[in-house]
C-alpha cells in the first residue's frame, strides 16, 4: 500500500539526496530497507489493523485465550511448586487450584463479600489478613485497583509465613476497563521493583517482564493466542511490557 506522497523540505531533500545516487545503490537500499522488513514511509501496510476500535474488546476473551493469560498462566505454571500448603488467592481461587503442588488449604480474598472469601475489604488497607498464615499467596492483576499499593505489598508481606511465597503479576501496556470498575494505577517496571524491593528485599525477588510490540498489539486489539504464533509472544523487549510477574520470598525468621 503506497501512501500520500511525502511533502515539506526534510522530504523534498531526502528525495534530492535519493535521486542523486546511483540506480544501482538506490536498489541496493531498498532491497536493504525490505530485508529488515522495514517498510518505506508511506509504504505500511495497516491491513486488518486499519480501525480505530479494537478487533475484540475485553482482552478478546470472547473470542479465545488473552495474551496476559499466555504470560501470567506460563509464569504459574512454572512456579507451580511455590503454590503450597495453605494459600490465599485474590478473587476466585482458580490458579491455586489448576497449579498448586500439595495445597492443604486456600482462601480467597476479595474487596467485596461472597460465599467463599474469607477475607473481604481494601487490601490497600492495614489489617484485613492475619499475619504468619500463608505458605503462599497468588495475587494476580490486582494491584492497579489498590489506591495504597504500598500497603497492599507490606501486608502480603506480613501475612506470609517466614519463607514463604508471593507470586503476583501487574498489567501494564493494556487496554483499560470501560466504565467507573476502580482501576486506578499503571505500573511501570521500574515503579514494580522499588514496590517489591522496598518490602522484601531485592535479593528475595525475582521480577520478570513479558511481552514485547508484537504481544502489545494484539493485546490492545484483543487478537488472542489462537489468532498467532505464540513464539511471537516469546521475545522481551523492554520498552513494550505487556505483563509484570513477581516472585517474592519472606526472608525466613
Ligand atoms: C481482575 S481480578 C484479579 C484476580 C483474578 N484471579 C485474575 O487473575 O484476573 C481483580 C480482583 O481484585 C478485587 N479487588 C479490587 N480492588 C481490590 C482491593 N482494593 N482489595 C482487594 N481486592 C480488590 C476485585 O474485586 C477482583 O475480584
Amino acid at each position: 500500500m503506497q501512501g500520500p506522497p511525502q511533502t515539506g523540505p526534510r522530504a523534498l531533500l531526502s528525495g534530492m539526496l535519493r535521486q542523486a545516487l546511483p540506480a544501482s545503490l538506490r536498489l541496493r537500499l531498498r532491497k536493504w530497507r525490505l530485508g529488515l522488513g522495514v517498510p518505506p514511509v508511506g509504504g505500511v501496510d495497516f491491513g486488518d489493523l486499519a480501525r480505530t476500535t479494537p478487533i475484540a474488546p475485553h482482552y478478546g476473551y470472547l473470542r479465545g485465550g488473552a495474551v496476559d493469560r499466555y504470560y501470567i498462566e506460563g509464569f504459574l505454571a512454572r512456579r507451580g511448586a511455590d503454590i503450597r500448603g495453605r494459600v490465599l488467592e485474590v478473587a476466585t481461587a482458580i490458579y491455586a487450584r489448576a497449579y498448586g503442588q500439595g495445597v492443604s488449604q486456600v482462601d480467597e480474598l476479595d474487596s467485596i463479600p461472597g460465599p467463599n472469601v474469607a477475607f473481604a475489604g481494601d487490601i490497600g488497607t492495614e489489617g484485613l489478613l492475619p499475619s504468619d498464615a500463608f505458605d503462599s499467596i497468588v495475587f494476580t492483576q490486582t494491584l492497579q485497583y489498590v489506591f495504597e499499593p504500598a500497603v497492599a505489598v507490606a501486608q502480603l508481606y506480613r501475612a506470609l509465613k517466614p519463607g514463604g511465597v508471593l507470586l503476583a503479576t501487574i498489567p501494564v501496556i493494556t487496554p483499560l476497563e470501560p466504565g467507573d470498575n476502580g482501576w486506578l494505577w499503571t505500573f511501570t517496571p521500574k515503579v514494580a521493583r522499588r514496590l517489591f524491593h522496598a518490602t522484601f528485599g531485592a535479593e528475595n525477588c525475582s521480577i520478570e517482564i513479558h511481552g514485547n510490540v508484537f504481544a502489545a498489539t494484539c493485546y490492545l486489539h484483543g487478537i488472542v493466542v489462537e489468532d498467532i504464533d505464540t513464539k511471537m509472544l516469546e521475545p522481551v523487549d523492554e520498552c513494550y511490557p505487556v505483563t509484570i510477574a513477581i516472585r517474592a520470598v519472606k526472608r525466613a525468621a
